[in-house]
């Protein structure tokens, strides 16, 4: 059957991440490519208490249908969350709880897009939040940053002259690069947003998980237009596995996110809502995240010492101060996707920067660049890994040198 597909399934592209996560299944294989919490983190027994819990005590209302923009209780806690991070004014008509904050950039998408309409982002920047606006044929502009995230002039010249609607960043630990967005950087761009009418997608899944240095408040704490659609989620702080997220920003932007929402799920998952609210009542969150930054930053630390100590010389990487990726630029000339060949059949895996470039795979801007997950491995597994990569990474450029 020739099936008449839509014509935005045209601009689609399947995630490469997805692709090599299917060699993750091969024995032996250690992987650095997905952006895995480290499983031995989930709260599991905690979670079961709470799903008992919540159906020993409203079961038949957490079992029916709900109101679309979340149960009250959780977005209570969320819009404290965003007052806790530093956006004072967050009020409970602020949140919409979402599922996943990937539901979130599709829903912005879908409210604000039309086809043709330019996104600004990070260049590279996050790969699904890619494909969310590709979905409502949107065109993209990327943007050049460097050590401390977005370069505002850069910005400026590209709202000047694509005209953009959209402005996404990711402030925190990026991802795929993990460099954080400098806090002088972050007034700049809200003014440039402000001065431009240029609404600003602020994703931050991953600014609890921080291991060095000072939090910065989010931009959203300097919203006084209403510009800043905040976006974050429990993904990588309790688990994913209950698909729970927020939006926070202004009401009227919010109602049609609302309205977009009734049209692709009606509500997140009420149950699991519960759960992850009866969660924030009954456990120490906090005392959690302490747990995971103390896990993940220990196999950070010890993901560079491994870099640095087996790495041939010519290669690079970022120096993030949390998160779960560090970015490896490679020597000039050498393909990180044709290494992603070698390093399979060595039993290590990565993904190559290539596909985090919005402007598309035509352009070359993507081949020396390699993104590593640091949350997900053992400590052992770290060590064997990077031994393996250095060694791929070594033979690479004697090709080049040869
Ligand atoms: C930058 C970024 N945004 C959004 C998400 C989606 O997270 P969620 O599980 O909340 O949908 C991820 C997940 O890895 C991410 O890295």
């Amino acid at each position: 059957m020739d099936y008449r597909l839509s014509r935005r399934m045209g601009e689609m592209r399947p995630s490469a991440v997805r692709e090599i996560l299917k060699a993750t299944e091969q024995p032996e294989m250690i992987s650095f490519a997905g952006g895995l919490p480290a499983p031995e983190c989930f709260p599991v027994a905690e979670i079961a208490a709470c799903a008992e819990r919540v159906l020993a005590e409203s079961g038949a209302q957490a079992l029916q249908y709900a109101v679309t923009e979340g149960y009250g209780p959780l977005r209570e806690k969320f819009a404290a969350e965003m007052r806790g991070r530093g956006v004072g004014g967050t009020r409970v008509e602020n949140i919409l709880v979402t599922s996943g904050s990937q539901q979130g950039l599709d829903l912005i998408a879908k409210v604000l897009l039309d086809p043709g309409d330019c996104v600004l982002t990070e260049s590279p920047t996050y790969l699904a939040a890619i494909q969310a606006f590709q979905a409502y044929e949107a065109r993209f502009a990327a943007v050049r940053t460097d050590a401390w995230g977005l370069v505002p002039e850069a910005l400026e010249a590209a709202i000047v002259r694509e005209r953009p609607k959209l402005l996404y960043v990711i402030p925190n630990f990026q991802n795929p690069t993990g460099i954080t967005l400098a806090a002088e950087r972050r007034r700049t761009i809200y003014e440039l947003a402000a001065r431009h009418g240029l609404v600003v997608v602020e994703d931050d899944p991953y600014g609890k998980l921080r291991y060095r240095g000072e939090n910065i408040a989010p931009i959203a704490a300097l919203d006084q237009a209403g510009i800043v659609l905040y976006v974050s989620t429990v993904s990588k702080t309790i688990t994913p596995g209950l698909r729970v997220g927020w939006v926070a920003g202004h009401e009227k932007l919010l109602r049609s996110l609302g309205i977009a929402k009734q049209a692709a799920d009606l509500h997140t998952s009420n149950i699991d809502q519960r759960i992850v609210d009866r969660y924030l009542t009954d456990f120490d969150g906090e005392a959690h995240i302490e747990r995971i930054r103390a896990l993940y930053g220990a196999r950070f630390a010890l993901m560079e010492q491994c870099l640095s100590e087996t790495m041939p010389e010519g290669y690079e990487w970022t120096h993030p101060e949390g998160g779960m990726f560090l970015w490896v630029t490679s020597p000039e000339g050498v393909d990180a996707g044709a290494m992603l060949q070698e390093a399979i059949a060595r039993k290590v895996l990565f993904v190559p920067g290539r596909d985090f470039f919005p402007d598309g795979p035509t352009t070359r801007s993507g081949e020396r660049y390699l993104r590593l997950n640091f949350s997900n491995a053992t400590e052992e597994k770290i060590r064997i890994g990077i031994g393996r990569l250095a060694e791929v990474a070594g033979q690479a450029l004697a090709g080049v040198a040869g």
